[in-house]
């Protein structure tokens, strides 16, 4: 059948009709909100809208968001002190581990996800251990990577999110976890993580900037979609619960694969510089922030992600509960 016959404009005429054939939803139920830990609570430049919080500041965003149905936050810490080693991930006081504690104690319902990741930690800002010649040595930099997600995980998280991108990382931490008496603890991997320009923001907010060199080495080509799968693939295989495609918006094609090969929840990160991006937009007049937002997030959700990370959480739950 074709036109006249099929008319496809018979089911949009209004909004209900709309509704009803609606194929994608957006709900608060689906975002976790990035917040960034410090001990120092100040506006990032780079983020309009976002800020380095104190514990209680941290706190109480997790309340308001809470309060707005959005279900989890996903915690990154800049510590007061770098090293060679990282050695403030696994510090049982450091930002995230007491930033884990007091929001499940004063909001004990909320999702508490916790980033595992060198970069903020290290003198250098690489995600691993880095050896005399600048490389980067992957097998070394998994037992520090566990440390800190046993850390993370005494301290209360629930959900740990390796972010590194080194081989063997989640079936590291996934034996650790079960060791330590964790085994009922899931794994958001980061498994698709590309080594993209849209982090910059993130890395002026989160002070983890690599002093030498770039990170391609451990993180994806952007134009590899097919190396995407091997390693989401491989991180199934060491036992993550859910997957991450990261950064989202020009990765949909690699978010739409990752769905169309796995049964697991699939995730996704919209990350800092789309965030930039839509803030620097509108504030030139560009274009209607609201709407902007809750297109860009439900193409998110269409392409396949079932949970989107996205500094846009707070805003965007608030104004789904207006519509
Ligand atoms: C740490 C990490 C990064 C992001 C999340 N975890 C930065 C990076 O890999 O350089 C980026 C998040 C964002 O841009 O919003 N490895």
């Amino acid at each position: 059948m074709s036109f006249p016959d099929m008319r496809l404009r018979r089911l949009r005429a209004t909004a209900a009709l709309r509704g009803l054939v609606r194929e994608t939803e957006l709900s608060p139920s689906r975002l976790i909100a990035p917040l960034f830990v410090a001990s120092i609570g100040e506006p990032v430049d780079s983020m309009p809208g976002v800020s380095r919080l104190t514990i209680s500041g941290v706190v109480a965003a997790a309340g308001d968001l809470a309060a707005l149905g959005v279900p989890g936050v996903l915690l990154f810490g800049i510590p007061d002190h770098k090293d060679g080693e990282g050695s403030g991930a696994w510090d049982d006081e450091g930002p995230v581990q007491l930033a884990v504690r007091a929001i499940k104690s004063a909001h004990p319902g909320l999702v508490v996800m916790t980033d595992v990741c060198l970069c903020e930690y290290t003198t250098h800002g690489h995600c691993g251990v880095v050896r005399d010649d600048g490389t980067i040595d992957n097998d070394a930099s998994l037992e520090l990577l566990a440390r800190t997600a046993i850390s993370h995980a005494r301290a209360g998280a629930d959900v740990i999110a390796p972010s590194d991108m080194m081989d063997g990382r989640v079936g590291a931490i996934r034996a650790e976890l079960d060791a330590e008496g964790f085994a009922e603890l899931p794994i958001l991997a980061y498994a698709a993580k590309f080594a993209s320009a849209f982090y910059g923001p993130f890395r002026e907010a989160a002070g983890s900037t690599p002093e030498f060199g770039d990170r391609r080495s451990y993180q994806l080509d952007p134009a590899n979609a097919r190396e995407a799968l091997r390693e989401t693939e491989l991180d199934i295989a060491e036992g993550a619960d859910i997957v991450m495609i990261k950064p989202a918006l020009a990765y949909l094609d690699v978010i739409a694969a990752v769905r169309a090969i796995t049964r697991l929840p699939v995730a996704a990160y919209n990350v800092s510089g789309e965030y930039a991006m839509v803030k620097a937009a509108v504030a030139s007049g560009a274009f209607d922030e609201r709407a902007v937002v809750l297109e860009t997030l439900t193409a998110i959700r269409r392409a396949g992600a079932d949970m989107i990370i996205t500094y846009h959480a707070e805003d965007a739950a608030r104004w789904l509960a207006q519509t």
